[in-house]
């Protein structure tokens, strides 16, 4: 109590420019740490790694057990990004984001008039991109994996078979999207109850429990082949879908360079195009260390409309130059060098901002949604994994696959379906990142591991469609330039800037009256959403303790380690 009181007093005591949160520390552990979006699949992990499993392993069980536990965003019917780090230093990256069907063609979601149907690339069948997940999981585990694929699938088969107990998030979102899962199945799939979902229920999952059999038993091809790949190819007839199984046979992950860049003395390891995550937040913090925002008051205003200064000059160039580098030339080495950057930069001024139609043009909505999702683990060899799944929004395409009891995704969403036309991020896109058969759509998913002196220091990620890049950007800002735990770093207000709309984005209730006036003076128009992201990090202390940072206040995520 009477540390609590000091906290208060002490919070009282300093210049105001957010509202308080209490300072906090995650769990800790010497040995190894997992943090993901639930409880259930953190615990997954760590068992994992208390058997002599390494974090290769951990990741697959845990990517399998969100599949099961966390059927909004865990996924085997999506895709997403891997960034890991070897405990000798050496990095790598594994790319097992959806494809564009063969069949997909430039304009498959405009209209006669040529006019951007917007339901068809989030809603239904014709959404659905290539899957990725499984391949991703088993590639993952053929080349780094030290047990045996059977014993890390399993943990997942038996939360599908036994049934796990819904949180309270779990049960408002399926609720929430009763009518779209009615709209978007052409038969009952078990997420339709009409008399509710609600905490505590048990979900069984029969025909998930089947699916992840074969997969335990066949590997990638227990997915992608058999009775699986026909039943998904069945489904996508049923809703004129237009995946073939020559797309699901030729669906293949990519291992990929990170992009590596520094900051203030920290190695930054990001996620390649076709994510603009790592190249994005490499331009960030070089603009963060150039204009040292870092030696600004945390969240005052001049920090965020920094911050917000630099994040439009960023997001401008995603929305033009990124795209999937097997099929676009993406500039990746102008856009992270100094010399562009020191130009891109120029004109950025304290206390007064530039409008986004300055910087070029467009207007648009943002959907709230934080429905990827991601994890984060060190096991005790240091080896550190960060990964990024998703089903794009929360529960993909609404579809499940009749028998085969997984949702697919609507990741095609996330290509520019007509220049100039939004995606549900507010995301504008360009040729670069236009749809072409095979193509991979553009990501802003962030998987980050951040090294110092050459030691393992932070392994970051997020869901957030658009805000993923901002919200990394700033949880690696409080770690290094607050000297924040990582509980602390994962709990502070964020803020975010995506150039268009140009909109300050900020959390309700997180920021004071005053310093969102102050903000406003500045020119800002200020939009407040519940929540910008939810972090799942872990800390690598100076003292080689390890710190789990997961987003308690912002959804159900869970971290623990030994
Ligand atoms: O790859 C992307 O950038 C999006 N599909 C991520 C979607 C997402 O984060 C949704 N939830 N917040």
């Amino acid at each position: 109590m009477k540390k609590l009181a000091f906290l208060i007093l002490l919070a009282a005591c300093q210049p105001k420019p957010t509202v308080q949160t209490i300072p906090e520390t995650g769990p800790t552990g010497k040995s190894a740490m997992v943090a993901s979006a639930h409880p259930l699949a953190t615990k997954v992990g760590v068992q994992i790694m208390k058997d002599g499993g390494n974090a290769f392993d951990a990741a697959v069980a845990v990517k399998f057990a969100l599949s099961v536990v966390y059927p909004q965003a865990g996924n085997i019917g999506g895709g997403g990004f891997a960034v890991f780090r070897m405990a000798n230093g050496s990095v790598g990256a594994l790319d097992f984001r959806e494809k564009a069907p063969l069949a997909a063609s430039r304009d498959m979601y405009l209209d006669e008039v040529g006019e951007f149907t917007e339901d068809l690339s989030t809603i239904g069948h014709q959404a659905v991109g290539v899957p990725g997940s499984v391949a991703g999981m088993w590639e993952l585990h053929q080349e780094y994996g030290k047990m045996e694929w059977q014993s890390l699938v399993q943990p997942a088969i038996d939360f599908a078979f036994e049934g796990f107990s819904l949180t309270k998030n779990g049960a408002s979102i399926l609720n929430h999207y009763q009518d779209e899962f009615i709209e978007a199945n052409k038969y009952t799939p078990w997420m339709i109850n009409k008399d509710g979902w609600k905490e505590g229920m048990t979900v069984i999952q029969r025909e998930l429990t089947a699916t992840l059999g074969f997969i335990r038993d066949s590997g990638r091809d227990g997915f992608y082949k058999g009775i699986v790949g026909d039943q998904l190819i069945k489904e996508m007839m049923r809703g004129n879908g237009i995946i073939t199984q020559e797309d699901l046979d030729t669906y293949e992950p990519v291992w990929r360079d990170p992009v590596v860049s520094t900051y203030k003395g920290h190695k930054i390891i990001g996620m390649p195009p076709p994510s603009s995550g790592g190249i994005a937040l490499a331009q960030l913090l070089y603009g963060a260390e150039k204009f040292d925002l870092g030696d600004l008051s945390h969240n005052s205003s001049e920090y965020i409309n920094l911050m917000a200064e630099l994040e439009k000059r960023v997001y401008a160039d995603r929305t033009i130059h990124l795209g999937d580098m097997d099929f676009y030339d993406t500039p990746q080495s102008t856009l992270l060098s100094p010399n562009y950057l020191d130009e891109r930069f120029d004109g950025i001024a304290m206390n007064s901002m530039t409008s986004s139609i300055e910087i070029t043009n467009g207007v648009i909505p943002l959907k709230e949604s934080e429905q990827t999702t991601h994890f984060s683990i060190v096991d005790s060899e240091g080896n550190a994994v960060s990964i990024t799944t998703t089903l794009n929004g929360s529960m993909g395409s609404k579809v499940m696959v009749k028998g085969a009891g997984f949702l697919l995704n609507n990741e095609m969403d996330d290509f520019s379906a007509k220049p100039g036309s939004p995606n549900m991020f507010g995301l504008l896109g360009s040729e670069a990142n236009a749809i072409e058969p095979g193509k991979r759509m553009l990501s802003s998913m962030t998987p980050t591991i951040v090294e110092k002196e050459g030691q393992l220091r932070i392994v970051a990620g997020t869901p957030g469609g658009s805000t993923i890049i901002t919200s990394v950007f700033q949880t690696i800002l409080n770690v290094i330039d607050y000297d924040m735990t990582m509980q602390d770093a994962v709990n502070a207000p964020r803020a975010h800037h995506q150039w268009m709309p140009d909109m300050l984005y900020i959390e309700k209730g997180r920021l004071s009256e005053s310093l969102i006036n102050e903000l406003e003076q500045i020119g800002h128009e200020i939009n407040e959403r519940k929540y910008i992201g939810k972090m799942d990090c872990i800390l690598v202390r100076d003292d080689a303790t390890l710190e789990g940072g997961s987003d308690r206040m912002r959804g159900d995520s869970y971290s623990e380690g030994f």
